[in-house]
């Protein structure tokens, strides 16, 4: 009886054991099968004019194209233009949410690639939002945020050729003036270092900014800094272009077309011949080449 019960104690033990072990591994295969994917998400501040939205969704197109093993989705860091978005029956996640929304597509390791010209406040956010989210349970186990359009000093050269080359129509012995956004963020500083590479280039390229130096004395990427050397250059014709990845509303209030004291007016006001570039710099190939680029440099990141 003793006996007999230690037995089947015994021979009870040692099928829950098998059992045990028939589950762990049955587990473990269920999880070596599934795949594990790449996500990428494009992150741009977004805009309220549909128009943009056509060239966006054709970037990553281009992207999904290039990576076709990878889930590809648009995220939106301006909470307005995602409400507009939402307005018009568009899908308008955030960085969280689309990242958030991976690991149910069996995505383990994502790269978040900004679509922004430098690296200012939206793009420092969306690094805190990326380590905010790495490592969580059943979660993405690996983030990385691909540098913007103005991103390390080595990639400086190449991005300027990119912005010369968004502006094919023109000539040498006319000047280009590409127009930002500015911020006061640390991160501006990425203008005038790009400033510096385009003149390593072509001495009649120029760029200002609308925000963030207001006041600022000697006016470094002001306005007024832009026609003093636009006088020195001695130019007649100026291509006028945003130096905005998309360009909605700022484009068309503030840097080209009919309002009063519009970029384009207060060139015309000082005696040169504008024309007017109307584009974001998704548009122009050599731009989405880099845009490219940055998306491999951040998915071959060790
Ligand atoms: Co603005």
């Amino acid at each position: 009886m003793v006996w007999n019960t230690w037995v089947r104690w015994n021979g009870l033990c040692g099928l829950l054991a098998v059992v045990m072990v028939l589950c762990a591994s049955s587990a473990w295969a269920k999880h070596a099968d599934t795949p594990t994917k790449t996500g990428i998400v494009l992150a741009l501040f977004g805009s309220s004019d549909p128009a943009v939205q056509s060239y966006v969704d054709a970037f990553a197109d281009a992207v999904r194209q290039a990576h076709p093993d990878a889930v590809v989705t648009l995220a939106y860091t301006s909470a307005r233009a995602r409400e507009a978005l939402r307005e018009r029956k568009k899908p308008a996640p955030s960085v969280a949410e689309a990242l958030a929304s991976l690991p149910d597509k069996g995505v383990r390791r994502a790269v978040v690639q900004s679509l922004h010209v430098m690296p200012g406040r939206e793009f420092h956010d969306m690094l805190r939002t990326g380590n905010a989210l790495r490592g969580l349970p059943k979660g993405l186990q690996d983030i990385r945020v691909g540098y913007p359009l103005v991103g390390t000093p080595d990639t400086l050269g190449e991005t300027a050729q990119a912005l010369l080359e968004s502006v094919p129509q023109r000539r040498k012995s006319d000047a280009v003036l590409f127009v930002g956004h500015g911020t006061e963020h640390v991160g501006g500083l990425a203008y005038p270092a790009l400033q510096y590479a385009l003149w390593e280039q072509d001495p009649n390229a120029f760029i200002s900014v609308l925000e963030g130096v207001e006041g600022a004395e000697r006016g470094v990427l002001s306005a007024e800094a832009a026609l003093r050397h636009l006088k020195k250059s001695g130019v007649k014709k100026v291509y006028l272009a945003p130096l905005l990845n998309t360009a909605g509303v700022h484009m068309k209030e503030d840097i080209v077309g009919p309002e009063k004291d519009s970029w384009t007016n207060v060139l015309r006001k000082n005696g040169y011949d504008v024309v007017e570039v109307r584009r974001g710099l998704l548009e122009s190939p050599a731009v989405r080449e880099i845009f490219l680029k940055r998306i491999n440099t951040a998915l071959g990141e060790k």
